[in-house]
């Protein structure tokens, strides 16, 4: 994928072990080929047979945007396929294809998941099956947001500075992507462990490559049958050395945290406020080990670092490709925290900001193929379109953010074209970067939607906030905005290309 192998096993392996894996992967995949779901009756993007579904798993893997498109213009609301290496997947475009899709519970977003990155193996069945840290995220991380903000604009405004080490009034060059990922691992560790571990090299570093260890582990992992994965992530994957070197950066905190919570209970003066302290009143039984409750914070480290890095890094590309959008957030930002100081409800009046971030992610996004779900079991849409179990399915996001009948000059990048819109009722809670529908799908869509983007959306709107109003930024003369990275249905920022900071002199 693009998120840097750089990151994949370092142990050297021999011929013979190579040849081994290679054919156990090869028989795997052949074997699962055999077992793919019956979708006949549905249209594939170019050949549907054995060998030219190889072929358009290439092409997808290469350019799945014009791939989705493809099937995208030609069966216009109907459902199409497209071939990945080892299955189909099913690709819905229409408005209420996708609202079923996302209303189900018998199509799972963590059962797709667990398919391209195989997290039962990696981190195990408990992280998989029982994801209590998802809802401590949507429940208590959120409802939390109001009580965090002093701490996550601290920690932004603390990490711009030091990764920036900004002398006087001249311009940097600086690496975007790694810098932002840095920021974001800090910021959002703030809010998950505190201080100080938030700000300690060695668990930055940990967090980051644990996030490409994760993914380049499970495409290793799901090389193997089943009966081999648990083994596979053991022996052929970084996975268990971030487990345990996370273990001892988090161990000595968590066992301090415990020591109080069985002599006081949950209540304590100066209980740390924070993520881990939230899980660990949640944990049950054997959850409330170093090693378990490791897994669970190192799980959604990897859900939060490189989306919200990915996001970010595109909009700072957008902001240095086109100054002239500089001044009016300028403006917005300054008006309001004059009246009322940095709070989440200063962040929530600046529409511009969220406008800004929010086009950004429709223009960009972060999957072609967003909303993916798993069926559970043979699934009936309602117009009759016929799923079997274990069929993989997924919104057409790209192209549908790209659609004329669904945004004015689709392709065309408006910042603020999200600004002025109202609800009938004069609120503007439809418009919202948060808000999903099945016209914007970059966080997914109904129940399954994901559960961390209300405190995503305000860290990246604090990001952008404290940005225009600390620097200036711009690219290298002549350079436009630097192109994002495609593999299969994965978006990525350009990792490579530079901006140019320097501390605003008007
Ligand atoms: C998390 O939120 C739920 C739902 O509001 C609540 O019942 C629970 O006590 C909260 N947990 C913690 C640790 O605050
Ligand atoms: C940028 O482009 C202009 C006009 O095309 C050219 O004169 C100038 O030398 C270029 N600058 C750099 C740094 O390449």
């Amino acid at each position: 994928m693009s998120l840097h192998l750089q990151g994949l096993p370092a142990r050297t392996f021999s011929g013979v072990t190579y040849g081994v894996v290679g054919l156990v992967a090869a028989i795997t995949i052949v074997a699962n080929l055999s077992q793919r779901p019956n979708l006949y009756a549905i249209p594939a993007v170019g050949s549907s047979n054995w060998l030219g579904s190889w072929w358009g798993s290439f092409k997808y893997l290469m350019n799945a945007r014009n791939v989705i498109q493809e099937g995208y213009e030609k069966y216009k609301s109907a459902p199409f396929k497209v071939a990945e290496p080892n299955r189909w997947t099913v690709i819905l475009s229409s408005r209420e294809h996708v609202e079923e899709l996302a209303k189900s519970n018998e199509l799972s977003f963590v059962e797709a998941i667990n398919d391209q990155i195989q997290i039962e193996y990696s981190l195990g069945h408990g992280v998989h099956h029982n994801p209590y840290h998802a809802s401590v995220i949507r429940l208590n991380l959120t409802r939390n947001l109001e009580v965090l903000y002093p701490h996550i604009r601290d920690e932004i405004v603390t990490s711009f500075t030091d990764l920036l080490d900004l002398s006087e009034n001249e311009w940097k060059s600086v690496p975007a992507f790694s810098i932002i990922q840095k920021i974001v691992c800090r910021t959002t560790n703030r809010a998950f462990t505190g201080l100080p571990l938030c700000r300690d090299p060695d668990w930055i570093d940990l967090n980051i490559r644990c996030t490409v260890d994760m993914i380049a582990g499970g495409v290793i992992i799901g090389l193997f049958p089943k009966f081999m994965r648990p083994l596979a992530a053991r022996l052929l994957t970084r996975v268990p050395q971030c487990i345990r070197r996370g273990a001892k950066l988090l161990g000595p905190i968590i066992e301090e945290r415990q020591e109080y919570l069985d002599e006081y209970g949950t209540e304590w003066d100066d209980k740390p406020n924070d993520f881990l302290s939230w899980l660990m009143d949640e944990a049950e039984g054997a959850e409330l080990t170093v090693d378990r409750l490791t897994r669970r914070i190192l799980v959604s480290n990897f859900a939060a670092i490189h989306t919200t890095s990915n996001g970010f890094t595109q909009a700072l590309f957008y902001l240095a490709a086109n100054p002239q959008y500089i001044p009016p957030l300028r403006e917005e930002v300054e008006g309001i925290v004059q009246k009322e100081g940095w709070s989440k409800s200063a962040v929530g009046k600046m529409r511009k900001v969220d406008s800004f971030l929010k086009e950004c992610l429709r223009f960009e996004g972060v999957l072609f193929a967003s909303l993916p779900r798993k069926a559970l079991k043979d699934f009936t849409f309602s117009d009759g379109t016929f799923v079997p179990k274990g069929t993989l399915i997924a919104a057409a996001a790209v192209s549908i953010h790209h659609n004329k009948d669904v945004y004015e000059n689709p392709d065309i990048f408006e910042p603020f074209r999200f600004a002025g819109m109202h609800d009938e009722d004069g609120s503007r809670s439809k418009h919202q970067c948060t808000s999903t529908s099945a016209d914007f799908l970059p966080f997914g869509h109904g129940r399954q939607a994901c559960p961390g983007r209300f405190f995503a959306t305000n860290e990246l709107k604090l990001m952008l906030a404290h940005v225009v109003v600390t620097y200036d930024v711009k690219l290298q003369d002549n350079e436009t905005y630097p192109p994002s990275w495609h593999i299969g249905s994965f978006i990525s920022a350009n990792s490579h290309a530079k901006v140019l900071f320097r501390n605003r002199i008007d």
